[in-house]
């Protein structure tokens, strides 16, 4: 290019932003800071090429240890690290800053990388898998742990994690349960949302904030069969009302970055979804952050059958507004080549570089492109004795107790002798659970170590693995009879192993896998008392260990803590206080099975076959949703409600009054469930709307309030508009999904309501969320 016309191309180029910045100052008023920010990052772009360009959207794998299937990326060969936009799979203070350094002297402009890695509950201290923690129902605790885990995650270098992952689930076959908060879209865009503060703190610039990212949107959770990566076949209402709620709360908490999930929604794979990422997502809700692919779920377009070559993946994800191609490669070998033809357009690929570099701008990587990388943070932030405190903290508050016969629990200290059975009570490696970030086996306190440390000098302790939840072999099942003769208690770990929960490890059974079936046979046939910790990533049908165990405590797994944990509540240091966040099916047979189902023509009936009923089964869960028990007893009162007829917009304040009526200080987790009797669709039997935990002494009463809005009561009509309709409600509050006492009473008109499908019930809206 020649002076001339290079000069008047520059000033053309000026001009363009000028414009564009004094249209975008005039809408939002920008402040002289917010201004000169803007203008360096047009200037930036203004300046790069398209293969620049490409680069800034591209993110390569670091990781010895791949988290999918392992190619041979084009992007790889196109490009190198200086050139990439972000790097995932690398941490440590020193590697993150050499690999920067790469970065910003390599590459002719100087732009900093983004480091990112999967930081899913914890990073070096684990704390409990999240389907565990939503067990809490405590989102001040979710904040504490995300806060936590992104402490240690920067301190290591970190920019980004890709948590949290708030997919709904209903059929624990899929394995990704245990990633995600169960089955319930109110509980868990509660935890979404404390989740994605405690990612974020204080905000940046602050160097202990980590970039959060919602997955995987959506519907990822639906898989059909609980396959992973199968396709979700849904209605738009389900969509709206459970799969997309989640998401909505993540957004409106500010969450930097979305991952499309892997899977197809009404036959359009998400990351060529433009309905959902390009309409829904970032012009209903205004979602201005990053979306990035998940794994190489652009490539996989064309195993879909919508995409023939990359070059096609590549622009149906871009134009759905997928920023940046996570290892897969299209984007960096075949983004330049479809702007240079016209197949698309430059601003297309210019919006995403913009929102790539104004995210790397937030966090301050161009003042100072080292500022995560810190090696005195990372040796005086790592593990500290107040975040191993908050992982056992957590952990105990993980911890649901099933059963309790005869109050067997909680067992003294100072017993005689004290059997220990099972190989996951001395499996280090499974306390931690799966998707354990940078956490170590040999930090973690497994269950026996657990027990060992709590009872009496005087205790005898005996370990028996006897049967792996990985092995047919019954190794030394042969001794327990014997073992146990003079035992004052049994107590078995039995479940699965870590790695049989996650990405890629679907089951078609939720029973005990391995030779724990035999053990648990012959733990039965001792006659003594037996506790089993349950430890698993998914609910388990177990209906023989519920008829014949008397105490079960379901632990899933709890992280470097949880030996110390289980033995808390074991030892009764803790009064357990975790409630299901999921329904525990009595067969995998009776799956998908939640609380929230409609009644439908022929609801279940005891004496009439022609019912809805299984031959074979009951209905009814094992363990139902928001079931828990406590050392403890609660008594509730009958629900106060403070009208009984009240307008669509009116609120209505509902008050229980809840008593501890045994001998013990216990926490009670108090459960609102609304239902709409009649209106002009069906409506779920019951949807929870409120939750609180409370602390009561023995003997001790307290009021709990909920307020209740006409978000709670609104509902998709069959246009799938946000209305109130005018009818009598039933408003149910108790210690489970399963309660029966309950309050009516009626909406007197109707009403249109503003606003989108997926509303966030206010109950959320509280500020004691905030
Ligand atoms: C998973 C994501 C994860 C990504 C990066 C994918 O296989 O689905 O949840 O964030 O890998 O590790």
């Amino acid at each position: 290019m020649d002076r001339t016309r290079l000069a008047t191309a520059t000033m053309l180029g000026k001009l363009i932003v000028a414009t564009w910045l004094a249209s975008i100052a005039q809408a939002n008023e920008l402040t002289q800071k917010q201004q000169e920010d803007a203008a360096f990052i047009e200037q930036l772009i203004g300046q790069m090429t398209l293969e620049e360009k490409a680069g800034q959207l591209t993110q390569l794998g670091m990781q010895n240890t791949p988290t999918g299937p392992v190619i041979d990326t084009k992007g790889r060969e196109t490009i190198g690290i200086s050139q990439a936009g972000s790097l995932i799979g690398v941490h440590g203070a020193e590697n993150t800053r050499r690999l920067q350094r790469e970065a910003v002297q390599g590459s002719r402009l100087h732009i900093p990388l983004l480091f990112s890695f999967d930081v899913i509950h914890g990073f070096r201290t684990i704390f409990p898998v999240p389907l565990a923690e939503a067990s809490a129902w405590d989102p001040d605790l979710s904040q504490r742990t995300a806060r936590a885990a992104a402490i240690e995650a920067t301190a290591s270098g970190l920019h980004w994690t890709f948590a949290p992952m708030v997919d709904i689930a209903r059929d624990p076959r899929w394995g990704r349960v245990v990633e995600g908060a169960g089955e319930d879209p109110f509980l868990g865009a509660a935890l979404a949302t404390a989740r994605v503060r405690g990612f974020s703190g204080e905000g940046p610039p602050a160097t202990s904030t980590i970039l959060s990212t919602a997955k995987h949107f959506v519907a990822y959770g639906a898989a059909e069969g609980g396959r992973d990566y199968n396709i979700s076949d849904l209605s738009e209402r389900t969509l709206e009302e459970t799969y997309l709620t989640p998401f909505r709360a993540a957004v409106e908490a500010g969450v930097d970055t979305i991952m499309p999930g892997f899977n197809e929604v009404d036959s359009m794979p998400m990351h060529a979804n433009q309905k959902l990422l390009r309409h829904k997502l970032r012009e209903d809700w205004g979602f201005q952050g990053i979306v990035i692919s998940d794994y190489t779920g652009i490539k996989e377009l064309m195993a879909h059958g919508v995409a023939s070559t990359p070059r096609d993946t590549a622009r149906l994800a871009l134009t759905a507004t997928v920023d940046i191609d996570m290892v897969g490669g299209d984007y960096a070998a075949e983004l330049p080549a479809l702007v240079r033809s016209g197949q698309l357009p430059q601003n297309a690929l210019d919006g995403a570089v913009r929102r790539v570099l104004q995210t790397k701008q937030r966090l301050g990587l161009f003042d100072d492109p080292y500022r995560y990388s810190d090696p005195v943070r990372e040796t005086t932030q790592m593990s500290s004795p107040q975040t191993r405190a908050l992982a056992r903290e957590a952990a105990q508050k993980s911890i649901v107790l099933l059963k309790n016969k005869d109050a067997l629990l909680p067992l003294p200290k100072n017993l005689r002798k004290l059997v220990v059975m099972g190989a996951l009570a001395n499996d280090a490696v499974s306390t931690l659970g799966a998707w354990s970030g940078n956490g170590r086996a040999e930090e973690s306190i497994t269950v026996l170590e657990g027990i060992k440390r709590a009872v009496s000098p005087s205790s005898e302790i005996v370990y028996i693995p006897a049967a792996s939840p990985d092995s047919p072999d019954t190794p030394g099942i042969d001794v327990v009879q014997r073992a146990v003769v003079d035992a004052d208690v049994i107590v078995a770990a039995l479940g699965e192993t870590a790695d049989m929960s996650g990405e890629a490890r679907s089951r078609t059974s939720l029973d005990l896998p391995g030779a724990q079936d035999a053990l648990l046979r012959s733990l039965i046939k001792t006659g003594k008392p037996v506790v089993v910790i349950l430890m698993n990533g998914r609910p388990l049908a177990v209906p023989t260990l519920d008829e014949h165990i008397p105490a079960i405590i379901e632990a899933w797994f709890l992280g470097s803590e949880m030996g110390n944990a289980v033995a808390d509540v074991l030892f009764g240091d803790v009064n357990p206080s975790g409630r299901l966040p999921i329904t525990f099916p009595r067969t995998v047979g009776q799956v998908p099975i939640y609380f929230s189902h409609k009644n439908t023509g022929r609801p279940t009936s005891q004496t009439d076959p022609y019912t809805l009923k299984y031959i074979d089964s009951l209905t009814t869960p094992l363990y139902p949703f928001g079931h828990g028990l406590s050392y403890t007893t609660f008594t509730y009162s009958a629900p106060r409600l403070s009208k009984q007829r009240l307008t669509f917009d009116e609120t209505l304040n509902v008050q229980v009054d809840v008593h501890n009526s045994g001998q013990r200080a216990g926490e009670e987790t108090v459960q609102l469930y609304l239902r709409q009797n009649v209106a002009s669709i069906t409506r779920p039997v019951r949807v929870l709307r409120g939750f609180a935990k409370v602390m009561l002494a023995p003997g001790e009463s307290k009021t709990v309030s909920f307020l209740l809005g006409q978000d709670d009561w609104a509902l998709l009509n069959h246009d799938l508009l946000r209305s109130v309709e005018s009818g009598t409600f039933t408003v149910f509050v108790g210690g489970s999904s399963a309660t029966d006492n309950q309050a009516k009473f009626e909406i007197t008109n109707d009403a249109q309501l503003a606003g989108p499908g997926s509303a966030i019930p206010r109950t959320l809206r509280d500020s004691s969320l905030r």
